[in-house]
């Protein structure tokens, strides 16, 4: 029995990690899904996984106790629901740990300004003439310590993530050649079939283009997206291609094989209406967040049981993240 036990936990210890997370910024929607989180209930049997709630990062957008706090609260459950299992998975905040903006700190000393302003969200920022906050502009370190702390191999995101991972990485690099080798270099993935999933009109979907559909919506605010979804004015009777349909591109999401190839000559013959493609469509996501839905709503009906998960996150984390910044402050010099 013993030995098993010890087998099994050298087993555990040999598992490579993943970590990765989401702003509290409002409610996920379906390209937060396909893009990133399916990947964190995916691979959970097979990384030692660290799932964040990445609520500093939202400060920068979010200056609201009681919005921040229900944010946070639905994306442990959007996580819970979507089949992450706190047993296997460690689901922490990423406030909780103080390490994260200590590492930041320590990284910003290593950092210059032009290399943090050929970031991409900073120069969207600087064409929209915003006023950029610190924060925004120091986003990239915050996430480099989130990442660089835990060790990971990867970290599974959608493709607008890509560069803040480079940034993770070349800051590591900077910083194993100034200080010795700390860090190993964590990798982006990214799968290629949802790297960038579109929303309602075409673009990206982004909560900040307005044309998200919201994965843990009620049926009337999905269908509502769905039926907005943005099309050509062709009639019912035409042929249409599907590959340059905005409905088509989320099908693909939910059909396979010769589901699709039916949809796809559906789409060719002509026949069919956009309106009847959107109510598909909008059945396929049904048939995908109900069950969702009835775990969310099981742990929303416990909230203490959430916010112990949230605890224990947070003491593994920390033991964690502890260690491996006593090892940072070490060799940095400042533990005398
Ligand atoms: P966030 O909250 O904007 O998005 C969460 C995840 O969803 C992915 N995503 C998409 N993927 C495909 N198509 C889309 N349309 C789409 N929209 C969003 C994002 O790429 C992301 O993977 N900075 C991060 C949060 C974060 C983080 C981290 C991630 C903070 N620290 C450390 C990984 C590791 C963010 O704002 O994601």
């Amino acid at each position: 029995m013993c030995k098993t036990i010890a087998f099994l936990l050298l087993f555990n210890n040999m598992k490579k990690r993943l970590l990765s997370g989401v702003k509290p910024t409002g409610a996920p929607h379906i390209g937060n899904y396909f893009g990133a989180m399916r990947q964190f209930v995916d691979l959970q049997d097979e990384y030692e996984s660290f799932v964040m709630i990445a609520d500093y990062h939202a400060l920068n957008f979010i200056h609201n106790k009681q919005e921040m706090e229900k944010n946070i609260l639905d994306v442990t459950l959007d996580y819970l629901g979507i089949g992450i299992d706190p047993e296997k998975v460690i689901i922490f905040k990423q406030s909780d740990i103080s390490a994260h903006t200590e590492l930041a700190w320590i990284f910003d000393t290593i950092t210059t300004m032009p290399y943090l302003m050929r970031a991409h969200a900073y120069k969207d920022a600087e064409a929209k003439n915003a006023e950029i906050n610190v924060g925004t502009f120091n986003y990239p370190m915050l996430m480099a310590a989130d990442i660089l702390l835990y060790d990971p191999e990867i970290v599974p995101v959608g493709s607008d993530q890509k560069q803040h991972v480079e940034y993770a990485r070349d800051t590591a690099q900077k910083f194993n050649k100034i200080y010795g080798d700390t860090f190993i270099l964590p990798k982006e993935l990214i799968m290629k079939d949802v790297a960038t999933i579109p929303g309602t009109d075409g673009q990206k979907m982004s909560k900040s283009y307005k044309n998200t559909i919201p994965l843990f919506g009620t049926d009337e605010e999905i269908k509502k997206a769905v039926m907005g979804i943005v099309t050509d004015s062709k009639t019912p009777e035409e042929p249409k291609n599907p590959d340059e349909c905005n409905i088509f591109a989320l099908h693909k999401l939910f059909l396979q094989g010769e589901q699709l190839q039916n949809l796809r000559d559906k789409y060719s013959k002509g026949g069919m209406s956009y309106k009847e493609s959107k109510e598909m469509l909008f059945e396929e996501i049904l048939a995908l967040v109900k069950p969702m839905r009835e775990r969310r709503e099981m742990y929303r009906n416990n909230i203490d049981t959430v916010k112990e998960i949230l605890n224990k996150g947070k003491e593994k984390a920390k033991s964690i993240a502890d260690t491996k910044m006593n090892i940072i402050r070490s060799n940095i010099g400042v533990n005398i």
